[in-house]
């Protein structure tokens, strides 16, 4: 799998996922060999403004390389700039957000609302490959809404101006996160266009990708909402898809030995007392699909310090897990991309 001058060493990418994929959870990714990680969505206009938070989401010293820094914004000039900012402060790729839906995004011309806007996207795009020497790529939805679908111009157009790859999320903006996604449309702009193309959207079980990769031919896919509390989908992944065969889920001990582990790396990261908010989210979603979970979930809603940490992952050791199938277990639901910085 290639993009740009990159072999990557999986065809298994983490989804660029805000107030999601930071450096912790991106080292734990690598770790379980995902191909390619993303940052979370990163505002052009504050990037430029030299927003200290926005450095923040691109610090890259805990990747694995390469990585890749994702930027939202609707101005030529501007994405322009920042990509040259990303590239200077270590990023390997920049990769362009034309799908986030959140409204605050969309205003900004940013976001899906380039997908309204097909000629300002080549634009934005162009000027970002012309400001940079690494490779761009782009993360594009189906389209607007439904009777605005314009995914094969856009990819068409994106690789005319430039774009080394294409990540697609097969559904519209309108749909936002349900219902399901449609891989059939992937495999059309798979078909389209030269470049490398990844396909994103309702990928659960190491089984889900193997089928939309047979389905489509994608040369890449894209784990999203399944890795929330999961992130051992990703080994499974990469497992299947080499071998064909199948590694089983882990163990009870074995789920909660890695949110102990992510915890850590998130205290470490951020230090305790911002750690400490942070963490909430990562355990109730590591815990999540055991019958145990609820009463757990409150006792992690008042984690204040890192102690507690080792408190709720102790009591949740002795908890017999009632073990749901993983078809049963409840999709989180998705944020969006509120943490825009
Ligand atoms: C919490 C959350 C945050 C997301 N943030 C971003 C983002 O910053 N940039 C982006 O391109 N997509 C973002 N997405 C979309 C995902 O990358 C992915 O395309 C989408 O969730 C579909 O995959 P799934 O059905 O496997 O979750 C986000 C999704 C979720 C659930």
């Amino acid at each position: 799998m290639l993009v740009g001058p990159y072999r990557l060493p999986s065809p298994v990418y983490v989804a660029p996922m805000a107030g999601v994929t930071d450096a912790p959870f991106r080292r734990l990714a690598a770790e379980f060999g995902a191909g390619l990680a993303c940052t979370e969505m990163i505002s052009s206009e504050a990037l430029v403004r030299r927003n200290p938070e926005s450095f923040r989401l691109m610090d890259l010293r805990w990747d694995r390389r390469p990585v890749s820094v994702q930027l939202m914004g609707g101005s030529p000039e501007v994405m322009a700039e920042a990509a040259r900012m990303a590239e200077a402060h270590g990023a390997d790729i920049v990769d362009i957000n034309m799908g986030c839906p959140v409204p605050k995004v969309v205003k900004t011309s940013g976001g899906a609302s380039l997908l309204r806007e097909p000629d300002r996207a080549a634009r934005v795009a162009a000027a970002v490959v012309a400001a940079v020497r690494v490779p761009v790529t782009t993360k594009i939805r189906l389209g607007w809404d439904f009777e605005s679908r314009n995914y094969l111009q856009m990819a068409r157009l994106l690789e005319a101006a430039g774009v080394s790859a294409l990540a697609v999320h097969g559904r519209t903006r309108s749909q936002g996160y349900d219902p399901w996604a449609d891989w059939e449309a992937i495999g059309q702009v798979k078909a389209a266009v030269r470049i490398p193309v990844a396909g994103s959207g309702d990928l659960r079980r190491d089984v889900d990708a193997a089928a939309r990769q047979e389905q489509t031919a994608v040369d890449a896919v894209m784990l999203g909402r399944g890795i929330l509390g999961n992130l051992w989908l990703i080994r499974q992944t990469v497992y299947h898809l080499q071998t064909g065969d199948r590694l089983p889920d882990l163990s009870w001990a074995e789920r909660i030995a890695l949110v102990r582990r992510h915890c850590d790396l998130v205290l470490e990261y951020y230090g305790p007392e911002r750690g400490s908010r942070l963490l909430r989210k990562f355990v109730a979603w590591g815990l999540k699909g055991f019958k145990g979970a609820p009463r757990l979930r409150e006792m992690v809603n008042t984690l204040t310090g890192p102690e507690q940490v080792d408190v709720v992952l102790d009591e949740a050791l002795r908890t017999d897990p009632g073990l749901l199938t993983t078809a049963d277990e409840e999709a989180p639901v998705a944020e969006s991309c509120q943490a825009v910085a």
